[in-house]
This record gives C-alpha cells, structure tokens and sequence, in this order.
C-alpha cells in the first residue's frame, strides 16, 4: 500500500466508524490537504502534529462531526461561515464534504494561517472565500456560524460568552461552537444555548453548543 492509500483507509476509516461516508473524490482531496498541510507546518506551525493518523481522526474527521449534527438536527444550511478557521477546520472539511451545496467563508485573523488558506483554496480546487482580518470587522450574514477551539479573549467578557456575541453577529440563523468536553452548564444555560453531544466511537461525550437565533 503507498502512502497515500494508507492515509486514505485510515481517514476512510475513522469516518465510517463515526457514521460519516466519504467518496473517492473526498478522499483524494483530503489526501491533497493533508500534503500541505505538513508541508506548510514544517515552516510556519499551523497545527501541532503532522502525524497522519492524528490529523485524519483529530482534525479532519472531528471538523466532519459537524455532519451528524447537521442530520440530527434535520438542518441543511447553504452557507456557513467558520470563525477562527486557522489551519482550515472545520470549513475547509466541511466544503470539502458538501462541495457546491455549501458556500463556505473562513475568517481567520492570523495572517500565516489566512495566507495558507487562500493557497490551498488553489491548489484544492475549491471556491471558498477567505477574510484574512478579525471577525468583528467583517460583515456577512451566513445561515450558520461555527467555531472551533476559539479563544476570543474580552476585558469583560468570558471567551465563550464573547464568542456567542461574535458569532451571533454572522448568522441569520444557527451559531454552533465545537466545545470540546468540559463546558460549565451554569454558563451555557445563562446563554440559552443547546447542547448536543456526541455518541459516536471516536468521539463520544464531545459537545456542540448551538442556538437558534429566533430560540
Ligand atoms: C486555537 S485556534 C483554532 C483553529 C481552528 N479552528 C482549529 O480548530 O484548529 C484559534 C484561531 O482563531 C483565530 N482567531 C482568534 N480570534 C479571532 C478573531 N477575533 N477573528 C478572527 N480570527 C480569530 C486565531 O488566529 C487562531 O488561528
């Protein structure tokens, strides 16, 4: 088995496990952004491994539960907007995933990372727009506004609190932030935000915060 095969049946693979089909076309760009991926890491560090068992199940597949959530919720959005996109996740898997039925936005203020997205958008072949400056400067409405690990710090603020606001800003319809495992539910109540959590092999007990803005 090449290189390439491998990463594929382990990408293939974790996917499936967590109830998410991928093609032959999804595979082979996956196959593409993991390439530069390491290859961009090794000189500007976007993300902290470059092992790809670690980036196909930690990075790729994770940015992909967003999927299931979508489906459990009976929610198709046509545009979406990731906020703190960094090394691409979750937009850059998510287009790759829904490719034309979603128009994708990455908004990342890091100018490495923004830079790295407006090239793999070329070397992909996928039509994604990137703003490469902070979310409170831009001004576009989304149906639903993600986040994933980010850490937007305000003087009064608590991060979460302040990414709520933020996103709630870029969306006609739906914010989601990818909130990991340990979540204060005093927090997320005082915010009248959902939790939706995952029950699958990779990925169990890992939650979504999301809200409705009509809710
Ligand atoms: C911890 S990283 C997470 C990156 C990616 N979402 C992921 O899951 O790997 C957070 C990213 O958000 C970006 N960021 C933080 N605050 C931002 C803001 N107000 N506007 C745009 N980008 C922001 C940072 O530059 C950083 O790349």
């Amino acid at each position: 088995m090449t290189q390439s095969e491998e990463f594929n049946q382990i990408l293939k693979n974790c996917c499936e496990r967590n109830g998410i089909a991928l093609d032959e076309k999804q595979l082979y760009l996956f196959g593409l952004y993991l390439k530069e991926l390491q290859k961009w890491n090794k000189v500007h560090n976007l993300i902290s491994t470059e092992n790809e068992r670690e980036i196909a199940c930690r990075h790729f597949c994770d940015s992909l539960t967003l999927v299931k959530f979508f489906e459990e919720l009976g929610y198709k959005p046509h545009s979406l907007v990731d906020v703190g996109s960094g090394a691409g996740f979750p937009g850059v898997p998510l287009k790759i995933y829904y490719g034309d039925t979603l128009e994708v936005c990455l908004i990342e203020s890091n100018t490495k990372k923004s830079s790295f997205l407006t090239y793999l958008k070329t070397k992909l072949g996928i039509n994604y727009r990137v703003y490469p400056t902070l979310a409170q400067k831009v001004e576009i409405k989304c149906d639903v506004a993600v986040a994933r690990a980010l850490e937007v710090k305000g003087k009064k603020k608590h991060p979460l609190e302040y990414a709520v606001s933020l996103l709630s800003g870029l969306t006609k319809s739906l914010i989601a932030i990818m909130g990991g495992k340990n979540i204060d539910p005093l927090l997320v109540k005082k915010l009248n935000l959902k939790v939706f959590e995952l029950n699958t092999p990779n990925f169990r007990g890992l939650k979504i915060l999301y809200k409705f803005l009509e809710d």
